[in-house]
């Protein structure tokens, strides 16, 4: 028996990474998903893959920093399917503007060289609108997804959420103070909910995945990811699909005394 058959799930940022891998597996496993991504492009082209091998997939365009748009994709997959029983908040960036980018690596070179130790600079340059933005997307964004989807899972008397935070939200980052302050944020959130929701039989947890191979990571400066590696027990990166198999267990059945929890596959980079 298919370990999600009879289920609808919506999987955010679910058109590239560790969202892709997830929104494959779930429709794999026999859930009907709803593929969401700000680029409605690669959230098509996902769906267009989960059909072509034979599951039940919609791609659905959707910025979660806006409720208006994230009240709408609900309102869209309970019309088409009936309800939501599992959702993945996944979406997420972890940019820094380029002027900022371009000092951190200065400074890093110029330390590496042999010059003064000094800040990196991030947070006494970091703008108004990029913390913003950061935070809107990771945290308010996980938030208007969980509120829409609670609202169909109280009324369905049970459902599954598992939200995407990162070691970046158990011990820091240096150089993304805005990453690791939503991450955290979202570790706060999923316990609190997971202590509200509990007795409507709603289990809600949280990955914090170690660096994993993605688009997302695809252009990290290679320093910061040969130190990361040489850090990590297992001596190398992860991948989508192992972050994925995570996420599938989490809201399967298979974990059904599982919730508040923070999963964190990371190789040994994090204890
Ligand atoms: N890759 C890693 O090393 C790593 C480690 C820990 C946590 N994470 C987290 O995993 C999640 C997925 O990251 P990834 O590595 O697969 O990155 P990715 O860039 O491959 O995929 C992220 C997806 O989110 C989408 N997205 C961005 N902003 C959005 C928005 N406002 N609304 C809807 N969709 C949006 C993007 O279009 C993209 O398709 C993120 O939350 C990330 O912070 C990644």
């Amino acid at each position: 028996m298919a370990k999600l058959a009879g289920r609808v799930a919506v999987v955010t940022g679910g058109g590239s990474g560790i969202g892709r891998a997830i929104a494959r597996s779930f429709a794999a496993e026999g859930a009907r998903v709803a593929v969401a991504d700000i680029n409605g492009e690669v959230a098509g082209r996902v769906a267009g893959e989960i059909q072509a091998a034979g599951g039940t997939a919609l791609g659905v365009p959707t910025d979660v920093a806006d409720s208006a748009q994230v009240d709408r994709l609900f309102t869209l997959v309970a019309e088409r399917w009936g309800s939501v029983h599992v959702l993945s908040n996944n979406a997420g960036i972890a940019d820094l503007s380029p002027t900022l980018r371009a000092h951190v690596d200065e400074v890093v070179a110029d330390m590496l060289g042999g010059g003064p130790r000094r800040s990196l600079g991030v947070t006494s340059g970091l703008g108004d609108a990029e913390w913003r933005r950061m935070l809107e997307i990771h945290l308010f964004g996980t938030f208007y997804c969980t509120r829409a989807a609670l609202r169909l899972m109280e009324q369905a008397g049970g459902g599954a959420i598992v939200n995407m935070a990162s070691v970046a939200g158990l011990s820091g980052i240096p150089g993304l103070p805005h990453y690791g302050a939503a991450k955290a944020g979202i570790i706060g959130f999923t316990k609190s909910v997971a202590l509200e929701v509990g007795t409507a039989n709603i289990r809600v947890n949280a990955i914090a995945p170690g660096l994993i191979d993605t688009p997302m990571t695809a252009d990290l400066p290679p320093m910061f990811r040969q130190m990361t590696v040489l850090r990590t027990p297992l001596g190398r990166p992860g991948t989508p699909e192992e972050i994925a198999a995570v996420a599938l267990f989490l809201v399967s059945d298979e974990a059904s005394f599982l919730t508040g929890q923070v999963v964190s596959p990371n190789g040994g980079y994090h204890t």
